[in-house]
């Protein structure tokens, strides 16, 4: 009780001492961002040249706009400076304080744009050239080791470095790992703000799906008529109650497959604005491995033993199949990958793959028997099969059996001395010794 207490005390002055940290240092609670601006510039002759890159640094604050320090300006190395208001505080999220490794962050100019889908042309009403007009920034920042992207549409007041943050998508699980038949949740969750007149007009979401440069629409929905024009795949599911709510669009998987790995795009529209992310899956299963025969026969030395392994149910396809050998001493020792088969694929798109090893028992290695080990790594874990090896007559003698030799040896040595009793007559052989003397 009182440990809890003291725990309760020590978590409580923390959280105070944190929070008038927060509101003493309020510009400062978000570290400004560093990013990558891609400044596409146009060469002579109407050739566009590959974007050059300048650093940029990003001032992100939740409570409006806070002029760059002097320090900051001062920076050479910041070819850039821009204020950001953020007032969902998407742009510098929670996970990525304290992370080993910067986000990745890129800023480049973005030209909004009539929608070219039929179904979002809803969202063109209302539009406001003037606010339009403007400079306009899209920025996207990744932390690959944290899961997690944010995609941001800005404005700024031609010519000023203040930008407004109008359209968030942001996404908790931008690479996600699944066995087969469990649930894929694909999160994506955008913010609108409510002070841009682009927003209240509607929105539009839209679920597209890559994989080796095919694509397609996995859904399409009209926010503002509450319309799908492309209704979710089978199996895939999204609730419509939660995106208008509080703009939760993300995707879930009821049951993984195989034919679902790949690239899901989560793209929401305001009318002239598109934000996205990018979200990769991968169904990762692991083999499950056999072994044929399950028992090895009791094998003389010199007998070459044939064994199979098989693994199977794995996807993606690509498997390390090896056999290991445990002699008596503990000691383990590779016997490589054996004869393998090619890659059968089943109706489900798992694969399956076979190697056959031939174990030649004169090895003297092999002779003391042993633990045979089929080893297949896979990106999805690895997994082990075993079957015991037994070896007879090789083997040097245990204790017991040289105790029944000795037994063996002394009932024969009895046997020979009854036969010489019985059968040769006493005295000859003593006459023939003393015959020989005589001589
Ligand atoms: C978003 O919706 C999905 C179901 O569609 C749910 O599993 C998930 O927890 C929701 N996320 C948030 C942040 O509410």
């Amino acid at each position: 009780m009182r440990g809890t207490t003291t725990t309760n005390f020590w978590t409580m002055s923390t959280v105070f001492l944190l929070s008038s940290f927060v509101h003493a240092f309020g510009s400062h609670s978000c570290p400004g961002l560093e990013c990558w601006y891609l400044n596409e510039k146009v060469a002579r002759g109407g050739l566009t040249a590959p974007p050059s890159q300048e650093k940029s640094l990003l001032h992100i604050s939740a409570e409006g706009h806070h002029a760059p320090s002097l320090e900051d300006l001062a920076d050479p190395s910041f070819l850039r400076v821009y204020s950001v208001a953020d007032p969902a505080a998407t742009l510098c999220h929670r996970s990525r304080k304290g992370a080993a490794r910067k986000p990745h962050c890129e800023l480049s100019r973005f030209q909004p744009q009539f929608s070219t889908l039929t179904w979002a042309a809803s969202l063109a009403d209302g539009l406001s050239p003037l606010y339009l007009q403007a400079d306009w920034f899209s920025a996207a920042v990744q932390d690959l080791e944290g899961r997690h992207g944010t995609s941001s549409i800005m404005r700024a007041a031609t010519g000023t470095n203040e930008l407004d943050v109008v359209l968030t998508v942001t996404s908790s699980t931008l690479v996600v790992q699944s066995r087969l038949g469990e649930p894929v949740l694909l999160d994506c969750q955008f913010w609108t703000n409510t002070a841009s007149p682009l927003c209240g007009s509607g929105f539009a979401v839209e679920w597209r799906y890559q994989y080796r440069g095919d694509g397609r629409l996995l859904l399409a929905y009209d926010g503002k008529s509450d319309r799908v024009s492309q209704s979710p795949e089978e199996g895939t599911m999204l609730d419509f109650e939660g995106l208008h709510r509080k703009g939760n669009a993300s995707l879930v998987l009821q049951e993984a497959q195989v034919h679902h790995s790949g690239m899901y795009i989560c793209m929401v529209y305001l009318p002239h604005l598109l934000a996205q992310v990018t979200i990769q899956l991968e169904i990762a299963e692991p083999p499950s491995l056999s072994i044929h025969p399950s028992s090895l026969p009791v094998t003389a030395p010199g007998q070459i033993l044939t064994v199979h392994c098989e693994a199977s149910g794995f996807a993606p396809h690509s498997l390390e199949l090896n056999w290991q050998w445990k002699g008596p001493d503990g000691k383990t020792r590779s016997l490589g990958p054996g004869r393998l088969t090619g890659h059968r694929q089943a109706w489900d798109g798992t694969y399956s793959q076979d190697t056959r090893l031939e174990l030649d028992t004169s090895d003297p290695e092999l002779g003391g028997g042993g633990e045979l080990t089929c080893v297949a790594e896979h990106s999805g874990g690895t997994r082990r099969a075993s079957v015991a090896l037994r070896v007879i007559g090789f083997s040097t003698p245990s204790i017991e059996d040289s105790m029944a030799m000795v037994g063996v040896a002394l009932v024969l040595y009895g046997f020979i001395k009854f036969v010489s009793w019985t059968f040769l007559p006493s005295g000859s052989t003593d006459a023939e010794e003393t015959d020989k003397k005589e001589k």
